[in-house]
């Protein structure tokens, strides 16, 4: 994922699993050079707290920490998006910002390298739903290692692809890692808690079933890679990121957000 002399961007939300990862890879690899990078969602009563923890954190690690605020840099928050097409699945359009923001951050921080702390847990709900519906395309995005999709773009790695939340959360508590005590109101969502629900109860008589999906799954990536096809991708014509079309899913989605506003 990184060698001894990478600067690694960390993506630090202020909850326990990358709380967990930032002070392990700080803990466990003391030469390698560490920089933290947090977006301020501008959430009611979740973000501020969160910006706290990450500084917090950060402060204890001695870590250098970059700061991208929604609401002062691009005018807008993501509670802004209630006023949307997307009020019923803010999450789906936080996600697509955040993607965005972090290789903005990246790039600020001057690093290549991104690492964020999706877990076991997230990886084999997100990995089902993906196969349910049939998007193998982000069913293989879901890999540990993720190379850019285009130059100047980030390596995308996922240290704690193996470990499970249970295990990041007793992580930070035996630790005394700071992470954030109150939950984002808006990721209560049926669906996604259903396919939890769903995999506990297959995890019940078998507490290795999410890392045997984990490992299966790595050995279908390479027959699914040869078999998709390569998404052709332009770059968008207003930030020039990497997109399927000629506005990028990002751009589309401020754009929506901005014309609340006018
Ligand atoms: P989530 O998409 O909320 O499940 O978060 C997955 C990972 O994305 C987290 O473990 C972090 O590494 C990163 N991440 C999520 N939210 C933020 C944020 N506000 N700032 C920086 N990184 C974040
Ligand atoms: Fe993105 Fe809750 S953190 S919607
Ligand atoms: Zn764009």
């Amino acid at each position: 994922m990184f060698k001894p002399n990478d600067r690694v961007g960390i993506a630090v939300s202020g909850g326990k699993d990358s709380a967990a990862l930032i002070h392990a890879l700080c803990k466990g690899f003391p030469n390698v050079d560490f920089v933290a990078l947090h977006i301020n969602l501008g959430i009611k009563n979740y973000s501020s707290h969160c910006k706290i923890k990450v500084e917090e954190l950060t402060r204890l690690l001695d870590v250098e920490l970059h700061i991208f605020d929604l609401k002062e840099e691009l005018g807008f928050s993501i509670d802004d998006f209630k006023m949307t097409f997307y009020k019923r699945k803010i999450c789906s359009a936080c996600g697509t910002v955040k993607r965005h923001v972090l290789e903005v951050l990246a790039e600020r921080a001057n690093t290549k390298i991104l690492a964020t702390g999706h877990n076991l847990d997230d990886i084999v709900a997100t990995m089902l739903n993906n196969f349910f519906n049939g998007n193998w395309t982000q069913l293989v995005r879901l890999k540990p290692v993720l190379k850019p999709l285009m130059a100047n773009q980030t390596l995308k790695v996922k240290p704690l692809i193996k470990s499970s939340e249970n295990e990041n959360l007793l992580y930070c508590l035996y630790s005394d890692v700071p992470f954030r005590e109150v939950n984002c109101q808006n990721a209560h969502v049926e669906k996604r808690t259903k396919d939890r629900e769903m995999l506990e109860y297959l995890s019940k008589d078998n507490p290795g079933f999410k890392y045997q999906m984990l490992k299966n799954f790595f050995k279908l990536i390479p027959i699914l890679e040869e078999y998709l096809e390569k998404p052709k991708l332009m770059k968008c014509k207003f930030c020039g990121f990497p997109s399927l079309g000629e506005i990028c899913a990002f751009c589309k989605r401020v754009e929506m957000v901005k014309d609340t506003k006018r």
